[in-house]
């Protein structure tokens, strides 16, 4: 299939009203996130559906029922996440601010989720050890990373530990963010950052990694 701009823009709507339709709720979250003044910077809702989808079978025997977020923003891909795990699962999901933190907590509440998703404010190297500690290691079946892209290496390497065999790592804005990966390398440092990891990714041999092109690209790895 060649992949023209407009072909792309169709299909991309296609997957959102085939695949990704939100309920009210989703529906509300951002909407009131931006009114509030927070950032339209949450994943799309092919991504969102996604990552539900990843959740309700990244578990030992099926949905996730320990899972990570690094990036919560208004909550919006954690109440996607969330829905795909197990009904007694539980989501972390780490944010450094207190707004975000404080928003996010309104949306997990509003989405019948604030038993089973606990937000830690922080940044993510920093709160990581003590949720560490709190977890143990080889516990965790599915991260999903969506924070700062320059620290997106050290979040991998800082949270594979704590990722069970067979466990999923799933890293958004591995093909564009504010950048598309076919910019020239030395152009974008963030760029240029999450292309190096994605090779590096790419060719470990603790790891089996591929990536979906769905809203900004999805890498994901998954430990032997
Ligand atoms: C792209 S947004 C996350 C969007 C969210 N995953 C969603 O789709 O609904 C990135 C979030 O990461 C947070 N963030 C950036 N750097 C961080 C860090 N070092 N530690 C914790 N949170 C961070 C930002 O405040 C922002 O809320």
């Amino acid at each position: 299939m060649d992949m023209t701009p407009e072909r792309w823009t169709y299909l991309t709507r296609y997957l959102r009203e085939v695949f990704a339709r939100e309920d009210e709720s989703l529906a509300g979250i951002m909407p009131r996130a931006v009114k509030a003044g927070l950032p339209d910077i949450a994943v799309s809702p092919e991504s969102g559906r996604f990552l539900e989808f990843m959740a309700s079978m990244a578990g030992r025997d099926g949905p996730a029922k320990l899972a990570l977020e690094f990036g919560t923003l208004a909550g919006y891909s954690g109440v996607w996440i969330a829905r795909g795990m197990a009904s007694d699962g539980k989501l972390i999901s780490i944010e450094a601010s207190t707004t975000h933190v404080a928003q996010a907590t309104e949306t997990f509440r509003l989405c019948g989720l604030a038993e089973r998703v606990s937000v830690r404010q922080g940044r993510i190297l920093e709160v990581l050890p003590k949720i560490a500690q709190e977890i143990g290691k080889a516990s965790v079946d599915m991260v999903f990373i969506d924070a700062l892209k320059s620290e997106y290496p050290q979040y991998v390497e800082a949270v594979l530990p704590l990722v069970r065999s067979g466990g999923v790592i799933l890293i958004d804005n591995a093909l564009a963010s504010r950048w598309t990966m076919d910019l020239p390398p030395g152009k974008d440092a963030d760029r240029d950052t999450v292309d190096a990891l994605n090779r590096k990714l790419g060719a470990d041999p603790r790891l089996i990694a591929c990536c979906v092109p769905i809203g900004n690209g999805v890498a994901m790895v998954r430990k032997r």
